[in-house]
């Protein structure tokens, strides 16, 4: 039976290999973020010696034991034999040992000329493995091609908790932004960064306004992007005014992606809208 291993750097070439078998744009993106955060948590999948599929997770910072699945494909020659779920399976008892909270994962929903809905049986896989949609973002990776995130929490979460009651405070914290980037693996699609500044400065006025939004999306629209996707903890009250009156609609919420009662909210802006 295939086994999972920890993947090292020497296994990279083998492993960009099954990927861009797949998809070349996965492969070159695959093969950029190993090389900039490392093969810590990735896990190959071996057959007789050989490299079969890839897994793994990066955990985020600032979060209470929340992760991502990262680059997931198995060799196509042993697609539908049930690897790629046991796979994935065993990943998630690892998370589970390590008292793990929540995982997510995304797909896109692109649909190939010819290949058609190249994403179809993973987004098949996750559910199977009882991951459930929670946003979906339209237009994310190009017009018309939507992202799907999924997520599974990982224990069972504290049932005697009510969001009403709990103590999740709510922040007033002093958010500047501090630039904008394109989003990995889309066209056009961009995030503002912002950092959060804990002490007001003498000139600490600005925090979070309408006109810093429209600053950002006309910086967006002149890199010539399309869309600009931001995301924020549940438990901002003053990003609201701004997001709206800038036009930023809300998109949905990863559920305790946090903690237990802190989400994080998803919110897009067209910039055919501007
Ligand atoms: C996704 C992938 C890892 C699944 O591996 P696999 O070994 O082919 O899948 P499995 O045989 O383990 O089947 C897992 C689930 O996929 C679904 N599935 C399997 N074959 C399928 C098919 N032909 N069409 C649609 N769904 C299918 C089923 O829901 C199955 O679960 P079930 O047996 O409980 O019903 C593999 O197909 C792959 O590498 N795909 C391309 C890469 C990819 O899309 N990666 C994810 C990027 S987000």
């Amino acid at each position: 039976m295939p086994a999972l291993r920890p993947m090292n750097m020497s296994d990279l070439v083998k492993v960009i290999k099954i990927i861009e078998a797949h998809d070349e744009d996965d492969g070159e993106a695959a093969e950029k973020d190993y090389l900039d955060s490392g093969v810590e948590n990735q896990f190959v999948l071996e057959r007789d010696g050989k490299i079969i599929g890839v897994t793994g997770y990066r955990e985020v910072s600032g979060t209470d034991q929340t992760a991502w699945l990262t680059w997931t494909y198995l060799d196509e020659a042993h697609h539908g034999k049930g690897y790629g779920k046991s796979m994935v399976s065993d990943l998630l008892d690892k998370l589970r040992n390590l008292n793990a909270r929540k995982i997510f994962t995304k797909v896109s929903d692109y649909e190939d000329p010819e290949d058609g809905k190249i994403y179809e049986r993973a987004l098949k896989m996750y559910q199977s493995l009882g991951f459930e949609q929670e946003v979906v973002s339209h237009d994310f990776y190009d017009e018309d091609e939507d992202q799907i995130i999924l997520g599974l929490p990982l224990r069972e979460e504290d049932s005697t908790f009510s969001e009403e009651e709990s103590n999740v405070a709510e922040e007033k914290p002093i958010i500047r932004f501090d630039g904008l980037y394109e989003i990995a693996e889309t066209e056009g699609a961009y995030s503002f960064s912002w950092v959060v500044k804990n002490k007001k400065t003498l000139f600490g006025k600005r925090c979070f306004t309408v006109e810093d939004l429209k600053i950002g999306l006309e910086s967006v629209k002149s890199s010539g992007g399309r869309k600009t996707f931001l995301t924020f903890p549940s438990n901002l009250p003053l990003i609201h005014n701004p997001l709206q009156a800038a036009g930023f609609k809300y998109v949905g919420r990863l559920e305790n992606y946090y903690e237990q009662g802190v989400h994080e909210f998803h919110f897009s802006h067209d910039l055919n809208n501007l």
